[in-house]
């Protein structure tokens, strides 16, 4: 028989282990099976504060060890990466401490609570010379890839305008519990950072820097019942006792790029009907195109030269051989999902641990994010235009 090829490996340590957890492992698990010219990540050990319910995590979801304490984690030398998907207000002082101990970063997103704490992951991880992403992973959707393609290639000519909203639904019941998501102190803030942040990510990505903002963000039920056990986007409590909620439920801003576009973003929970209506519309001088995740493989497209009686939008669906990613998974027709988002970010991630080259977006991208962020805070209660500083 003969020997198979082996693969260089690479260890990883996660610490959190709910929805992003979830996701994250499998991922790791399916990027080399579609993927086969980069690094095989190996999931070494998972950090947890409940040493139950982490052994249960581990057996499910192909983890070989664990640990209860995530700081042990970021301690050993068996470890490479350390992938934090723990809430928001935790992000700092894990990838300082992992940067310090020499482990490349994969954060999720918003980078931090604040621009200060974002900036010191920025310089921990400069300062350590390690790798660093921050999981906007809806960048990799195939069509989203394209619209880029066809933007950096002026198919779309000047960019006028970016719109996008990200909608969900999940909060409106104002019996749904106060959840780490609805506390500041934990999530930094509300629709803005959790979802928003991908719709600027998105804008960053397509469009270019944003340079002001003027916000308006609005709470629409401002006390809920405490949590009970479950803390995930579909917690249920018995609880009689209620607590203030100190986010945002909704948010909506105004834009001006660096490059003269108009932006006009919206980011709310309280969409009913819109469970994760993730969407952008860019309209350019030759051209526009459309995307919503909830039929993420499609990239609507418009062109001016298109012939009188033809014009108007049509559908691309992106899993031809020229589409982004098309090769790592199947015919064309036979579409992706939400998942392999992350393979894709994370296949990114890999190929820049081998390049020695932290890919975008990383966490100069997670600081910038969060400068607009606070920016549309400090415009929303100040009732002013506020400018970005780079
Ligand atoms: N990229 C995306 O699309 C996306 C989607 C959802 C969430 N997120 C981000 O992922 C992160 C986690 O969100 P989630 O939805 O998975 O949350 P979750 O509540 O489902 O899971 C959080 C996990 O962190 C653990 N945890 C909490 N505090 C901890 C601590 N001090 N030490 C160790 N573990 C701790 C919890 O036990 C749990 O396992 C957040 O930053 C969130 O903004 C990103």
């Amino acid at each position: 028989m003969r020997e198979r090829m082996s693969r260089k490996e690479i260890n990883i340590g996660m610490i959190g282990y709910q929805f992003m957890g979830k996701m994250h492992s499998h991922a790791y698990r399916d990027l080399s099976f579609y993927f086969e010219d980069t690094l095989k990540p190996v999931l070494k050990a998972i950090a947890g504060r409940n040493e139950t319910a982490v052994i249960q995590a581990a057996e499910q979801m192909g983890w070989e060890s664990y640990e209860t304490d995530w700081r042990r984690l970021v301690e050993r030398d068996d470890i490479d990466v350390i992938d934090i998907v723990t809430p928001n207000h935790t992000h700092a002082e894990i990838a300082i401490a992992a940067a310090e101990h020499g482990k490349h970063i994969l954060s999720e997103k918003p980078l931090a609570l604040t621009v200060e704490d974002a900036e010191r992951m920025k310089e921990a991880v400069e300062k350590n010379g390690v790798l660093h992403m921050i999981c906007h992973n809806y960048r990799f959707a195939p069509a989203v890839q394209y619209a880029r393609k066809l933007i950096e290639e002026g198919k779309l000519g000047q960019i006028y305008h970016m719109r996008a909203n990200y909608l969900q639904d999940f909060i409106m019941d104002p019996s749904f519990p106060l959840i780490w998501r609805l506390n500041k102190e934990v999530s930094g803030s509300g629709a803005l950072g959790d979802i928003g942040a991908h719709s600027i990510d998105l804008a960053r990505f397509l469009v270019g820097e944003i340079s002001e903002v003027s916000g308006m963000m609005e709470t629409f039920i401002k006390e809920r019942p405490l949590p009970g056990a479950g803390q995930g986007l579909t917690a249920k409590t018995e609880n009689s006792e209620y607590g203030k909620v100190t986010v945002d439920d909704a948010v909506a801003f105004l834009a001006r790029f660096e490059n003269g576009a108009m932006g006009t973003f919206e980011a709310t929970r309280f969409a009913g009907g819109n469970r994760n209506k993730n969407k952008f519309e860019i309209n350019g001088s030759k051209g526009s195109v459309r995307w919503d995740m909830e039929n993420m493989n499609n990239l609507d497209v418009y062109f001016e030269d298109s012939p009188a009686g033809l014009q108007g939008f049509r559908s691309i669906n992106c899993t031809e051989e020229v589409h982004p990613y098309a090769e790592a998974y199947w015919p064309p027709g036979h579409i992706i999902g939400y998942e392999h988002t992350f393979i894709n970010l994370m296949h990114a991630f890999m190929k820049g641990i081998e390049a020695k080259e932290s890919p975008s977006p990383n966490f100069v991208d997670g600081v910038r994010n969060q400068k607009v962020l606070a920016a549309v805070e400090t415009s929303a209660s100040e009732r002013k235009w506020v400018s970005i500083s780079r």
